[in-house]
């Protein structure tokens, strides 16, 4: 088949077009004839050699597609060849063929198309997922760090459907509009002084929930802006892995720190995941509740470019690469 292969670690000019082996489906799994793929920064990570995949997965690029069902693996009774699907994946997704675990591929979104698809599982599965755990209400506060990103657009969304109050920080004047119009209630660059600008949205209580994309260089200004029983999941670390944790803040605000990732996840909780992907968002997706982010779109052959445009930070919404 043909796939994106990747000449050593570095930039976008060391992946390009090749030949993979065919993947085949083991027990439990299905084949997906991929029609699209969604771009991810971990991908820019893993192009990096920062990133590795988890033991057994695909070598090859790619943590989500759409597409349809190709082959189905000893054991699959609900998948039949041509369905149309949209998988998570650890990783095998810029290819023409991936096979994945069944547990990890749902009916796209009714009335969405397949590219579109492409981008949907990504960050509906981490967001939702990173709700659940910090258990977000309706009526409380939440702070979505680069909320035009892709994470960052859905979080908006999906906060405002729960019935949240969403604050959101993104890093140009479009930026912070295109969150307005997502649904945030407020929105600031996060060049300027956020602290501050959220102490006084909030009548300095601060907010409950902080969804954050930057880690160290923004734990402790996380922390200084959380209420009481605030909670703070890091999802990204663009900011830097080792930071200063005020625990006599956290333990004053009886807070939380929590942080998680998904790709590492065992298959049977990303298979939960993703039943509750379909369960909450995929009919809010159907009623207009939530719109799918705008995408950029690329053929599979163009993905050094892909790459180079999330990169740059100019994108809004999604990346996905077209088979
Ligand atoms: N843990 C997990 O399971 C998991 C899963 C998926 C993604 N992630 C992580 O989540 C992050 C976002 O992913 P994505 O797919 O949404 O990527 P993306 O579309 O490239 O978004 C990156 C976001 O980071 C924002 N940003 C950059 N510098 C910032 C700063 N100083 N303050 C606040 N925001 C800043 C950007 O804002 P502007 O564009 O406005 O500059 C942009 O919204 C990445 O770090 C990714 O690795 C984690």
């Amino acid at each position: 088949m043909k796939a994106v292969t990747r000449s050593g670690a570095g930039g976008p000019d060391v992946l390009s077009l090749g030949e993979a082996p065919d993947p085949v489906p083991g027990d439990g799994e299905v084949l997906i004839a991929v029609v699209a793929a969604g771009v991810n920064r971990a991908d820019l990570l893993q192009r990096q050699g920062n990133y590795p995949p988890p033991k057994g997965a695909s070598e090859l690029l790619g943590l989500e597609v759409s597409g349809t069902i190709a082959g189905v693996g000893f054991g699959v009774d609900h998948w039949s060849v041509g369905d149309p699907c949209v998988a998570l994946l650890a990783g095998g997704g810029y290819a023409e063929l991936v096979a994945v675990p069944a547990g990890q591929v749902v009916a796209p979104p009714r009335g969405v198309d397949l590219v579109t698809a492409a981008g949907l599982i990504e960050v509906s599965a981490t967001v939702v997922s990173n709700f659940d755990a910090t258990s977000v209400r309706r009526g409380e506060t939440v702070l979505v760090h680069g909320g035009a990103g892709g994470i960052g657009s859905f979080a908006i969304q999906y906060a405002h459907s729960i019935g949240a109050r969403v604050i959101a920080t993104a890093g140009s004047t479009d930026k912070v509009t295109y969150c307005l119009e997502l649904g945030a209630d407020a929105a600031m660059s996060y060049r300027e002084d956020w602290v501050g600008e959220v102490s006084r949205l909030t009548e300095n209580h601060g907010v409950d929930v902080i969804l954050d994309v930057m880690g160290a260089s923004y734990l402790e200004p996380n922390v200084a802006s959380l209420a009481v029983g605030g909670r703070l999941i890091v999802i990204g670390l663009q900011g830097g892995r080792k930071g200063t944790l005020d625990l006599g803040r956290l333990m004053t605000i009886r807070g939380s720190v929590l942080s998680t990732t998904l790709r590492s996840r065992p298959v049977a909780e990303k298979s939960a995941i993703c039943c509750r992907v379909t369960e909450v968002v995929w009919p809010l997706i159907g009623s207009g509740a939530i719109r799918p982010a705008p995408q950029t779109a690329f053929p599979l052959a163009e993905v050094a470019a892909a790459h180079r445009r999330l990169e740059s930070g100019d994108n809004i919404g999604k990346v996905v690469l077209t088979v």
